[in-house]
């Protein structure tokens, strides 16, 4: 699996996630077997602007390679100088992705996101800049189906890509009106596959290893972007790996699901302790004086605290699905602390595998999510 000079060693990757793609997740799903796995959105504003919290989204372990961005942004140039400065400031970088799925409102309103499919001009021109400004670096862009229903144009926005000088494109078939509403219309992928040259890769309700795999099987593209389905669940990459050497995917044990969940607090934890804080080079661009409260480096309990809120929503994912969900469900507005996580796992998910009573009549559903879960 090529990415412009770049090999993969497979095709399963893990896609762009604002909130959750931070380099702890990154890690766990590329320990699991991800491919690749890009950082959330970056704002090219941000970037060339030299604003903190868009520097905190390109902190990663010095051996995260290839390590992958996502930026986004309305107008061309700025989405070239911002995506310039990574690379030349905080790299090194591999490979920059350029949104233009994102369907928000306060992202497409600027122009950026979603709203760039309007105009396929707009997109082959900002590709173009952005492949000039990062180049020999491969640029890929991430699509959506089209603005609307009128406008599902992702097979002429690819091939504005490609003419950009992408080297592929990612879709999620929806469109912009549906936000995450309904299904992926995969058959559109398929047919983006058939206009452009370049690869395409395919994400949308890839909620288990094997729907990703009939995605892949039923549309010809060329990679998995896997996203809600590695939320909670790291381990679909293992399993696409194994179902790929036509093996039968491992279980996922209790005591291995415990320790995965506790890891993933300790790395959050060391993330918000800033283990890989970036300093900003004296040339790079420089934040403006904050008319806030100054940011200050936290205290190792206000680290431990603001990780494990932020973390919450991945403990809800990791128990979804489990008996002692609903439970843990319940509690989870509790937890503050590590040792509060490590004692609610105990208390619903005992080490030895019993069912506590509090739990035994709960419902187990299934992992799987609907498209309006998200
Ligand atoms: C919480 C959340 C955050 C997302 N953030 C991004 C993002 O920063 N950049 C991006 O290109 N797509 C983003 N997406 C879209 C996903 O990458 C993916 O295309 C979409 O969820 C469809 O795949 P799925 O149905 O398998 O989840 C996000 C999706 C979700 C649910």
């Amino acid at each position: 699996m090529q990415l412009g000079r770049l090999k993969l060693p497979n095709r399963y990757f893990l896609a762009p996630l604002a909130g959750v793609s931070d380099w702890p997740f990154r890690l766990l799903c590329r320990e699991m077997g991800a491919a690749i796995a890009h950082t959330e959105m970056i704002s090219s504003h941000g970037l060339v602007h030299g604003g903190d919290q868009t520097l905190s989204y390109l902190e990663r372990p010095v051996d995260e390679r290839p390590f992958a961005i996502q930026v986004f942004g309305h107008d061309a140039d700025v989405l070239a100088a911002g995506a310039r400065v990574a690379v030349e400031q905080y790299g090194p970088i591999d490979a920059v992705d350029i949104n233009m799925g994102c369907p928000v409102r306060k992202v497409c309103c600027h122009g950026a996101g979603a709203a760039m499919l309007k105009d396929p001009s707009v997109v082959e021109e900002a590709v173009r800049k952005v492949v000039d400004a990062v180049q020999p670096l491969p640029v890929t862009v991430k699509l959506r189906a089209g603005w609307d229903e009128e406008h599902r144009n992702a097979p002429e926005a690819a091939r504005a890509c490609e003419h950009g000088g992408a080297v592929a494109v990612g879709l999620h078939p929806r469109t912009r009106a549906q936000m995450y509403r309904g299904r992926a219309d995969w058959d559109l992928i398929r047919r983006t596959k058939e206009a452009v040259k370049i690869s395409v890769w395919g994400s949308g309700d890839l909620f288990t290893a094997e729907a990703a795999r009939r995605m892949l099987r039923e549309t010809g593209a060329d990679a998995a972007r896997i996203a809600r389905g590695a939320c909670g669940y790291p381990w679909i990459f293992r399993e696409l790996l194994a179902l790929e050497r036509g093996e039968t995917p491992p279980e996922v044990t209790l005591h291995e699901w415990r320790e995965t969940i506790l890891r993933h607090v300790d790395l959050a934890v060391a993330d918000k302790k800033g283990l890989y804080r970036l300093t900003r080079p004296v040339d790079a661009p420089q934040p403006r004086p904050s008319r806030g409260h100054p940011r200050h480096a936290l205290s190792d309990d206000e680290a431990e605290r603001a990780a494990v809120r932020e973390l919450r929503k991945h403990l809800l994912w990791y128990t979804r699905g489990r008996r002692g969900g609903l439970a843990f469900r319940r509690i989870a507005p509790e937890l503050h602390t590590v040792s509060d996580v490590r004692r609610a796992l105990d208390r619903f998910f005992p080490e030895d595998g019993s069912v506590p009573p509090e739990v035994r009549d709960e419902p187990v559903s299934s992992r799987e999510l609907t498209a309006d879960d998200a």
